[in-house]
């Protein structure tokens, strides 16, 4: 059917193309943690070098539980928000203390640590524990506002109810994190906002905003 066509192009389309990222030889849930919250809002390519330095010098939760304040923000500098370094620590002690350092296994109890919001809960359920949850951020907005040409207002909280339901039905559920991470990649290196190149996409049988030569107008963003 479509949708076994759609997750089977996509994680093709991945396997031959994802960006060669150190955490992706892991699924280790505390290494994918760490590199998802040093992503936001920081490009993955300038994360590498942050990811690698960090892992050397906190290797485990239990490490970083115990970080010293100064050297674990000296670390961090350079990304910025140096809050999202503090939450990292907060959290890293409720796993040690709440969950025995062994990292919790689904959404719920993921979610309910400092720091991680839906996003990042998703991404680490589904690339650690095979949970078909979509990580919605900002790359999967833009293609799956322009695969179903969604009119939602991506600025508006309440949109994200939308790009879920849609996402829920295409998630692959026997490789979900690869799944997210195609569309991830599929965003940075082929639908990009001003120049995508839907001659080369695969998934561009299925895309509504080509078919009507609107992929400009996709997505919606009205605050700036
Ligand atoms: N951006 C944030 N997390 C990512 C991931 N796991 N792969 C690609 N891009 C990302
Ligand atoms: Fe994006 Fe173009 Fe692919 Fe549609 S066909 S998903 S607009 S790159």
């Amino acid at each position: 059917n479509k949708i076994k066509e759609f997750q089977k192009d996509l994680l093709s389309w991945y396997d031959a193309n994802k960006k060669p990222l150190p955490w992706r030889q892991t699924t280790e849930p505390y290494k994918i943690w760490i590199s998802e919250i040093m992503s936001q809002q920081t490009q993955v390519e300038t994360v590498i070098p942050y990811f690698e330095r960090f892992m050397k010098k906190y290797p485990t939760v239990e490490s970083l539980a115990q970080a010293d304040d100064t050297e674990l923000l000296k670390l961090w500098e350079g990304l910025g928000y140096y809050s999202r370094a503090r939450n990292l620590k907060i959290a890293a002690q409720e796993v040690v203390n709440e969950y025995n350092g062994k990292f919790p296994d689904n959404l719920k109890e993921i979610l309910s640590l400092r720091g991680i919001g839906p996003y990042t809960a998703a991404a680490i359920a589904s690339i650690s524990f095979d949970l078909a949850e979509p990580a919605i951020d900002g790359n999967l907005m833009r293609v799956t506002s322009r695969i179903f040409e969604l009119e939602c207002d991506i600025s508006k909280s309440s949109s994200r109810k939308i790009f879920d339901e849609h996402l829920r039905t295409l998630v692959s559920k026997k490789r979900p994190g690869d799944f997210n991470q195609g569309l991830m990649d599929l965003g940075s290196l082929v639908c990009s906002p001003k120049k995508p190149k839907c001659e080369t996409c695969p998934l561009n049988k299925y895309c509504g905003a080509v078919a009507d030569g609107k992929q400009l107008n996709y997505p919606v963003k009205t605050k700036k």
